[in-house]
């Protein structure tokens, strides 16, 4: 679905509220951030300058600067991270990974005083895994054929990511991406661990950290506030 740009312009009025001058946000990647901050922008002129951003992609990290966004290294944490999602379960679990940049985006999440997702409506469903989405499993290269093996003792079928010439797509940290289907998932964190304690699996799409807020936009143009602490 498009994004809609007055659901956009209304969640970025939202979030600047509650961003203070000198504040340090984490940013994820994709299309959905990458819209968000060029809407941010022009709102958070006067703060612009004391605001820094840690990237999680080069990606973001071009549209960020590009926004004029000051760029910082990752030092430990951050104030907030504002993410977007492939999939939102009704108790804001996440899939993230589409454009492979999730173990970025959970070690900036892990570290964030407050988290912030932004996802069209069209991501939201019951359980994790319907719909056919895959969950993206970041692999280090030596370990594909042992990780593809246990993902599917764990009941997943793993099909590594390809470019569109059928090259391995690699992540910025040099990993492979097992894209795995899963039945729908009843205990995401449960999943989650089960999956990251494969060896060679350096971190798996499924994001299950709390307190986090969720807008939700939708195509009339508005956009609803979800919230969940457990
Ligand atoms: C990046 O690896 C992902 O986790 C993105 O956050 C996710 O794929 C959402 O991307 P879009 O906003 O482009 O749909």
């Amino acid at each position: 679905m498009d994004l809609p740009k007055d659901a956009l312009q209304g969640v970025a009025k939202e979030i600047a509220k509650n961003i203070r001058p000198g504040a340090t946000l984490g940013l994820g990647s994709g299309s959905t951030v990458a819209a968000l901050l060029q809407e941010l922008s022009p709102i958070l002129v006067g703060k612009a300058k004391a605001v820094r951003g840690v990237p999680t992609s080069t990606q973001i990290e071009l549209v960020a600067s590009m926004s004029g966004f000051n760029i910082v290294p990752f030092r430990g944490s951050v104030d907030m991270v504002i993410d977007g999602a492939d999939q939102v379960d009704e108790h804001l679990n996440l899939v993230k990974g589409g454009g492979g940049a999730l173990l970025r985006e959970k070690v900036v999440m892990g570290s964030a005083d407050s988290i912030v997702v932004v996802a069209s409506e069209d991501k939201f469903t019951q359980r994790l895994g319907e719909n056919g989405v895959k969950i993206p499993v970041e692999v280090f290269p030596m370990a594909r054929e042992s990780a593809k093996v246990k993902l599917s003792k764990l009941g997943g079928v793993p099909d590594q990511r390809l470019l569109p010439k059928g090259y391995p797509f690699y992540t910025e940290n040099g990993n492979i991406i097992l894209d795995t289907k899963f039945d729908p998932v009843d205990n995401p964190r449960d999943l989650e661990v089960r999956v990251r304690s494969t060896p060679g699996v350096a971190e798996v799409g499924v994001f299950t950290f709390k307190p986090i807020t969720v807008y939700r936009l939708k195509a009339d143009g508005t956009f609803k506030v979800l919230k969940s602490s457990n």
